[in-house]
C-alpha cells in the first residue's frame, strides 16, 4: 500500500493550474480599444467555424472577471494561465499601448494575487491584430521586431507582478493550421508560407525571451509546444518514413531549433522546394531562437499513428480504421495518411486517449533536449457534457482522463524527468476555434445563452486532487 501512497504523491513544489486563452473566453471584442485580431476576421468568414460561432462574446469573461475569479478561488489550484490579447494592447499592433487594455490585465493579475493564486502570461495564443496580418503576417519578418515591441509593452506593465511567461503558446497551430492547411486563422494554404511563418514564430520567440530578460531579469521564460508521439501503422519502411516526416513537422522542426539552433535536416530537405519556406532564413537568426529558455511548456493530448499513402489497404488489412477525409490536414504535405486504433478510446475531438504517451513525451524531450524543467501546460479533454435534471454536470470520462494522464506524469517524475506543474485545459468551456463552441474542454460548464457557470464533477475532483497534492487510489 506505502508504494502505491508514494506513486500517487506529487513532488512538493509541484505547480497546481488551468489555463485559457484571450480569444477563446473574453469576448468584448470592440469594447475599450481592443483592435480586430485574425480570429474576428476568420470566425466571421462564411462556413470557416461550426455553425458560424464567433468569439464575438465567447463566456463574456471580460465583463464577468470577478466571477471567474471566485470560480478559480473556489477551485483552489494555485495557478492560472491565461493569454494577453495582442489586438487590445496594441490595437493595430504597433505603435504605443492601448491603457484600458492593459487596465484589463491588470486588474486581472491583481484579482489573482489577492486570491492568492500566481498568474502565468502567455504572450500570444493566436490573435494576432488583423493590420499585422494585411502586411505579411507571419509569413512577413517584420512581425517579429512588432512582437518584441508588444512583449516590451506587457513586460512593462505586468512584469513587476508575474513571474512565469510563455512567449508563444503551439506556434505549430499557428504556421500550420494558421498558414497550411487553412483549418485556424488567417486560413491560408500554401505550406510555403507556413514554413516561412514558422520560422518567423520562432524568431518572434527568441527576441521576445530577450526584451523579457532585459526588462524583467528574474522572471522564468518559455515556450510552448504542442508535441505528439508520432508512430508507423506498421513497421514497413515506408510507414516508417511517414511517421518520421510527421514526427520531424510536429515536433523537431520546432524542437530542433529551440534547443540545438538547428532545423532538422529532413524537413530542410523536405520543404526546400517551397517558397518562401525556410530560405527564409538569416545569419544570426539561429542564436536568437536557440536562446537558453527556463523552462518548456508541453501540451499533450493524443498520440499520432500514420502510414504511408501508398499503404492504406495494408494498414485496413491490420485492423486500423482509417477516416474518409484521413484527416489529411493534420498531415498535410508529408505524404503520410494519419490512421485509428479501433481499440482506443477516443474523445468528442476523436483524438485517441492513451495517458502512457505523454510519459512518453516527457522522457523523449529530457532524453533528446536537455534537461530543463517542463510543465505540462495543457491537458484536457472535450466530451459528450449535458446538465443533468437535476442541474449536476457527471463528467466521470474527463475525471478519468486527467486522472491517467497525471500518472503518467508520476511515471516520468519517477523516472527523473524535472516535471515542476500541471495545468488543466480548462478552467472554462469555451470558444473551441473551428469548432465554436461545440466541443467542451471545461471543468466548468457554461450556459452561453446565460453565461451561467456550473462547476462540473470534475470541477470538485480536481480540487480535491491539488488540495491532497495526490490523486486517489
Ligand atoms: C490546444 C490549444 C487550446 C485548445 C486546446 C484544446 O491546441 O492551445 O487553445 O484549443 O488545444
Amino acid at each position: 500500500m506505502s508504494t502505491q501512497h508514494a506513486f500517487s504523491t506529487f513532488p512538493s513544489r509541484f505547480v497546481w493550474g488551468t489555463k485559457t486563452a484571450a480569444y477563446q473566453i473574453e469576448g468584448a471584442v470592440d469594447v475599450d480599444g481592443r483592435g480586430p485580431s485574425i480570429w474576428d476576421t476568420f470566425s466571421h468568414r462564411a462556413g470557416a467555424t461550426r455553425n458560424g460561432d464567433t468569439g464575438d462574446i465567447a463566456c463574456d469573461h471580460y465583463h464577468r472577471m470577478d466571477e471567474d475569479l471566485d470560480l478559480l478561488a473556489q477551485l483552489g489550484a494555485p495557478a492560472y494561465c491565461f493569454s494577453i490579447a495582442w489586438p487590445r494592447v496594441q490595437p493595430a499592433g504597433s505603435g504605443s499601448a492601448n491603457q484600458p487594455g492593459l487596465d484589463f490585465y491588470r486588474r486581472l493579475v491583481d484579482g489573482l494575487l489577492r486570491r492568492s493564486i500566481v498568474p502565468v502570461i502567455t504572450l500570444y495564443h493566436w490573435d494576432l491584430p488583423q493590420t499585422l496580418e494585411d502586411a505579411g503576417g507571419w509569413v512577413s519578418r517584420d512581425t517579429v521586431g512588432r512582437f518584441a515591441d508588444y512583449t516590451e509593452i506587457v513586460a512593462g506593465a505586468l512584469g513587476d507582478t508575474v513571474n512565469m511567461w510563455i512567449t508563444l503558446n503551439e506556434p505549430w497551430c499557428s504556421a500550420w493550421l494558421g498558414y497550411g492547411t487553412g483549418e485556424h486563422a488567417p486560413g491560408l494554404r500554401d505550406h510555403g508560407r507556413a514554413a516561412a511563418a514558422t520560422h518567423h514564430l520562432l524568431l518572434a520567440h527568441g527576441e521576445s525571451l530577450q526584451v523579457l530578460r532585459a526588462t524583467i531579469p528574474n522572471v522564468a521564460a518559455g515556450i510552448g509546444l504542442n508535441l505528439q508521439p508520432i508512430r508507423p501503422a506498421t513497421d514497413h519502411d515506408e510507414d516508417r518514413a511517414a511517421s518520421r516526416r510527421v514526427d520531424g513537422n510536429l515536433n523537431r522542426l520546432f524542437l530542433d531549433p529551440l534547443f540545438k539552433g538547428v532545423y532538422p535536416a529532413d524537413m530542410l530537405d523536405h520543404y526546400s522546394g517551397l517558397a518562401p519556406g525556410l530560405a527564409v532564413v538569416a545569419d544570426g537568426d539561429m542564436d536568437v531562437i536557440s536562446r537558453p529558455i527556463d523552462f518548456l511548456g508541453v501540451n499533450f493530448y493524443t498520440p499520432i499513428t500514420v502510414c504511408s499513402p501508398a499503404r492504406r489497404a495494408e494498414a485496413r488489412a491490420a485492423g486500423y480504421w482509417i477516416p474518409e477525409a484521413a484527416s489529411s490536414a493534420r498531415v498535410g504535405d508529408l505524404n503520410a495518411v494519419q490512421v485509428l486504433r479501433p481499440d482506443v478510446t477516443r474523445t468528442q475531438m476523436g483524438w485517441e486517449i492513451e495517458p502512457g504517451a505523454l510519459t512518453e513525451i516527457l522522457l523523449r524531450v529530457r532524453d533528446e533536449y536537455g534537461t530543463l524543467p517542463l510543465y505540462v501546460t495543457e491537458n484536457g479533454a472535450a466530451f459528450d457534457d449535458y446538465v443533468g435534471t437535476d442541474g449536476e454536470v457527471r463528467d466521470g470520462e474527463r475525471i478519468q482522463y486527467i486522472d491517467g494522464h497525471l500518472r503518467a506524469v508520476l511515471t516520468a517524475v519517477a523516472a527523473g524527468v524535472d516535471v515542476r506543474g500541471y495545468f488543466v485545459w480548462s478552467v472554462l468551456d469555451n470558444f473551441e476555434w473551428g469548432h465554436g463552441f461545440s466541443k467542451r474542454f471545461g471543468l466548468t460548464w457554461v450556459d452561453y445563452s446565460s453565461g451561467e457557470r456550473i462547476p462540473k464533477a470534475s470541477f470538485f475532483w480536481y480540487q480535491r486532487t491539488v488540495r491532497a497534492n495526490s490523486l486517489e487510489p
